[in-house]
């Protein structure tokens, strides 16, 4: 073996794990276990103290669970990882180090609904609260940055209307303010795109998605840069101070650039407790083996299926990135060149009422609230996902009532049109 980087097909069938050291079972075994046997106490002191890294006790860390974490943290580029039990826990484990009472975060206004409700609504209960702005808006974003902003937060391809975030002019703007940038990078996966490499400081994913591939798992994971440097002012004290939820201990620079993980794993699954279960961790490593594989599938066929729409005398418009017409297509050709992912949206002539009867008559694509599946995916977001938001957050969003929503699937492409054709007939006649 030389000390070459490996390709990313290789990192998703053997990062973060080898045989197991136990039995020698090739595959990542699940570790169905609570808790693990300390040698001594001076062991188990030394664990509890972060002075050796080892298993306690799977609220915390668990080897199924640790090798997912692993595996995603080396195919995002990142120094560490953490896996939760959902996308959503994954956002908040992602904040949880940075805010504290009385801070905030400005977010990208076009973002999956249930985020955009988890910021406006949910965080406010902690005390944290959110500034929602046009990320194409580059002045908008710097000017809603305040001394109390600490964090900034896009998904690298929205959901649902598939626009791309241009993510090194966010994390500039971020670096100068002095905060992380966190990309929701679900619906792109690191196989399109790598937002670390384009200077975001902590990735988070829903693993229920695409890295999982096929409908099983609820899962999410935070992955950190390492790269940021949480003790140059004194807006991180959680991770820059003294910690009095883990005894005094100063995460950073004390555990470098694995400081964000240790933080996240020592308090934030320690107190908060969004574990991923290994059954969970196990399906999403199988699913991760053929990420690259599928993500090439995904994309062909959404660029095909869109541009077949486009065409369609039926169709009112297409919001395909991959579309020469799309106002994102340039930027996406420099944040996810291999295809502009498989999510969009369109509008079809005859508005709200013949989205609903599209929906209806499709027989090959499901009609569910997820995205990211083997399988085509069809929704109504305005009346599901994007159902708690005001009408202006829909349509700022990317959500009007007029469109549907498409998770392209790696069925036969054919097959994915000629359900579209005889569901648009119905639809329009
Ligand atoms: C882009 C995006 N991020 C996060 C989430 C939340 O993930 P989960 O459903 O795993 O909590 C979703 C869910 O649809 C999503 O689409």
């Amino acid at each position: 073996m030389t000390d070459r980087p490996q390709g990313f097909d290789t990192l998703a069938i053997h990062a973060g794990t080898a045989p197991d050291p136990a039995t020698g079972a090739r595959q990542v075994p699940i570790y169905q276990t609570t808790a693990y046997v300390f040698k001594d106490a001076d062991h188990a002191a030394r664990l509890f103290n972060l002075a050796e890294v080892g298993y306690i006790y799977s609220r915390l860390t668990n080897p199924t669970v640790m090798a997912l974490a692993n595996r995603v943290a080396a195919l995002e580029g990142g120094a560490g990882a953490i896996a939760c039990s959902s996308g959503h826990a994954a956002q908040i484990m992602a904040l949880f180090p940075l805010m504290g009472p009385g801070k905030n975060i400005v977010a990208s206004s076009r973002l999956y609904g249930g985020t955009i409700t988890q910021f406006s609504q949910t965080i406010k209960r902690f005390g944290w609260s959110c500034k929602f702005v046009d990320t194409d808006d580059l002045g908008a974003v710097s000017k809603a940055i305040d001394k109390n902003t600490r964090a900034l937060f896009c998904e690298t391809i929205a959901n649902p209307g598939g626009y791309i975030t241009d993510i090194p002019a966010l994390a500039k703007i971020a670096d100068r303010k002095g905060i992380p940038l966190i990309v929701d990078n679900t619906t792109a996966t690191p196989w399109l795109c790598k937002p670390i490499e384009m200077g975001a400081t902590l990735v988070v994913h829903s693993a229920t998605k695409y890295l999982t591939g096929n409908g099983t798992v609820t899962g999410g994971i935070v992955v950190d840069s390492g790269k940021f440097d949480w003790s140059a002012s004194d807006k991180f004290p959680s991770l820059s101070q003294p910690e009095p939820a883990y005894h005094g201990l100063v995460f950073h620079p004390t555990l470098g650039n694995m400081a964000f993980t240790f933080h996240s794993i020592a308090i934030g699954l320690r107190d908060l407790g969004m574990t991923m279960n290994p059954q969970g961790a196990h399906y999403t490593l199988m699913g991760i083996e053929t990420l690259g594989l599928r993500m090439e599938r995904h994309v062909k066929n959404a660029q095909q299926v869109a541009e077949w729409l486009e065409k369609d005398p039926r169709v009112e418009y297409v919001t395909y990135a991959g579309l020469k017409s799309s106002p994102y297509a340039k930027r996406a050709k420099k944040i996810v060149p291999k295809g502009a992912g498989a999510l969009f949206t369109f509008a079809l002539k005859g508005g709200y009422d013949a989205c609903v009867k599209l929906i209806d008559n499709v027989k090959l694509f499901s009609h569910v609230a997820n995205l990211g599946d083997t399988r085509s995916l069809i929704i109504h977001s305005a009346s599901t996902t994007h159902r708690q938001l005001s009408p202006e957050q829909q349509v700022a969003a990317g959500a009007p009532p007029n469109v549907v929503r498409l998770s392209i699937g790696i069925e036969d492409v054919a097959d994915i049109i000629a359900d579209l054709d005889q569901a648009m007939a119905k639809a329009t006649a």
